[in-house]
C-alpha cells in the first residue's frame, strides 16, 4: 500500500494525462504557494512544483530574493505561472486563491544543534504565516517543512483554532523526508531498487520520535537485531549526517525539497480525485496518547481523509515508541504554549 511502483513525479504528469484525456468536465489545477521560497529548500522546491502539470500557479513568498527567483523560474517552459512576493507587506497577497501552502520558512540546524534550538526563531515565523493563512486562505491545505515540526504544526494548529478556521484534516508536518531516508538506506543494504521500496515511519520528526516501521516494509525485509539498531539510527540521525557534512553550510535542502514535492503531488493528486493516495505525514491524532502523531494517512480532496494507524508493531518498534511518547508530547505542549500563554 505504501509502495508507489511508479515514481511519484511521474505519476502526477500520468494522472494529469488520464484525466485530461476522460474526463469532460472543465479542468481547473491548483495554486500553490510556497513560504521561504528563497531558502535552501524553497528554490529546489519551486523548481520541483514548477514542473507539475498539476499546478497552474506558483506563488512564491519571502522575506528576500522572490522576485529573482520567480523570474528565473518564469522562464522555464511550462505552462505553470509564477510570481514572486517580497516582504511583509506582499505576504497575504501571496496567498490570495491558494489551494495548497508549503512552509520550508525559517533557520536550519547548524552543526551541534538539535531542531528544538530552532524553536526560538521558527516559532514566530510559522505563527505569523499561520494568522495570515488564516486571513486570506483559511481553507487551503496546509505542509509545513519549518523545524521543529513537533511544535510548529502545533503552532500553526492553535493559531488557525483561535481564528476560528482550524480543520485538522487540513495542517501537515512534513515528515516525507525520513520515509524517503528510510526507503534508500533499506534498498542500499538489501541490494534493491528504492524507487520499489517502502518503509512507513511514524511518530515526529526529530531524533528519538521518529520511528521507522521497518517489520511493515513492502517489500518485506529482515535483519539481524544489530543491523536493525544501527539501520534505525540511521534512519533517526539522518538529518544530522547531512547537517554535519554540510559543516555549518545548513541542514538538508535537496532531498528535502524532492519529499516536500513528493508531498505537495500527493496531496494534489488527492485533491485531484485520484483514490487511496497514501503518505505518512504528522498531524492531529488519536492514534496514541501523544495529540499529533506521524502515520500513514490516506489523503482525499479535503486533505486527510482517513488515518492508517499504527498497524502492527515489533516488539523493538513498540519500545521506539514508548521512548518516543514523553519527548512528543513534551514538544506538543511547548508548542501548544508558545500561542497560548502569552
Ligand atoms: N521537515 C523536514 O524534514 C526538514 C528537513 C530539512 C530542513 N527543514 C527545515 O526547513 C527550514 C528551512 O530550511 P532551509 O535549509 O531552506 O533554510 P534557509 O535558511 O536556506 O531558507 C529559509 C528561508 O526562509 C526565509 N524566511 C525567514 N523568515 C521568513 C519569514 N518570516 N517569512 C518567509 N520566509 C522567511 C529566509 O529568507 C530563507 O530564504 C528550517 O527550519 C529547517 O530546519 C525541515
Amino acid at each position: 500500500m505504501f509502495c508507489a511502483r511508479i515514481p511519484k513525479s511521474l505519476q502526477s504528469q500520468l494522472v494529469w494525462v488520464a484525466t485530461k484525456n476522460f474526463s469532460t468536465a472543465p479542468q481547473r489545477n491548483s495554486k500553490v504557494a510556497v513560504m521561504g521560497a528563497s531558502g535552501g529548500i524553497g528554490q529546489p522546491l519551486s523548481l520541483l512544483l514548477k514542473h507539475s502539470q498539476l499546478i497552474s500557479e506558483l506563488s512564491l513568498y519571502d522575506i528576500v530574493h522572490t522576485p529573482g527567483v520567480a523570474a528565473d523560474l518564469s522562464h522555464i517552459e511550462t505552462k505553470c505561472k509564477v510570481k514572486g512576493y517580497v516582504g511583509a507587506d506582499q505576504l497575504r497577497d501571496s496567498l490570495k486563491g491558494v489551494d495548497v501552502v508549503i512552509i520550508p520558512a525559517g533557520v536550519p540546524r547548524k552543526p551541534g544543534m538539535t531542531r528544538d534550538d530552532l524553536f526560538n526563531t521558527n516559532a514566530s515565523i510559522v505563527r505569523d504565516l499561520a494568522l495570515a493563512i488564516a486571513e486570506v486562505c483559511p481553507k487551503a491545505i496546509i505542509g509545513i517543512i519549518s523545524n521543529p515540526v513537533n511544535s510548529t504544526v502545533p503552532i500553526a494548529s492553535e493559531i488557525l483554532k483561535k481564528a476560528g478556521v482550524y480543520d485538522p484534516k487540513r495542517v501537515f508536518g512534513v515528515s516525507t523526508l525520513d520515509i524517503v531516508r528510510a526507503n534508500t538506506f533499506i534498498a542500499e543494504a538489501k541490494g534493491l531498487d528504492p524507487a520499489q521500496v517502502s518503509c512507513p515511519v511514524i511518530g515526529g520528526h526529530s531524533g528519538v520520535t521518529i520511528i521507522p516501521v521497518i517489520s511493515q516494509c513492502k517489500p518485506a525485509v529482515e535483519f539481524p537485531p544489530e543491523q536493525l539498531k544501527a539501520l534505525t539510527e540511521r534512519i533517526q540521525e539522518a538529518g544530522t549526517e547531512v547537517v554535519k557534512a554540510k559543516a555549518g553550510a545548513g541542514s538538508a535542502t535537496l532531498s528535502m525539497a524532492y519529499a516536500g514535492a513528493r508531498f505537495a503531488f500527493s496531496v494534489l493528486r488527492a485533491l485531484k480525485g485520484e483514490q487511496g493516495v497514501v503518505e505518512c505525514a504528522y498531524v492531529k491524532s488519536d492514534v496514541t496518547e501523544a495529540t499529533y502523531f506521524a502515520t500513514p494517512i490516506i489523503l482525499g480532496p479535503n486533505g486527510l481523509e482517513k488515518n492508517l494507524g499504527l498497524g502492527k508493531l515489533s516488539s523493538y518498534e513498540q519500545e521506539l515508541l514508548i521512548k518516543a511518547l514523553p519527548e512528543l508530547k513534551k514538544n506538543i505542549q511547548v508548542g501548544e504554549d508558545f500561542v497560548n500563554k502569552k
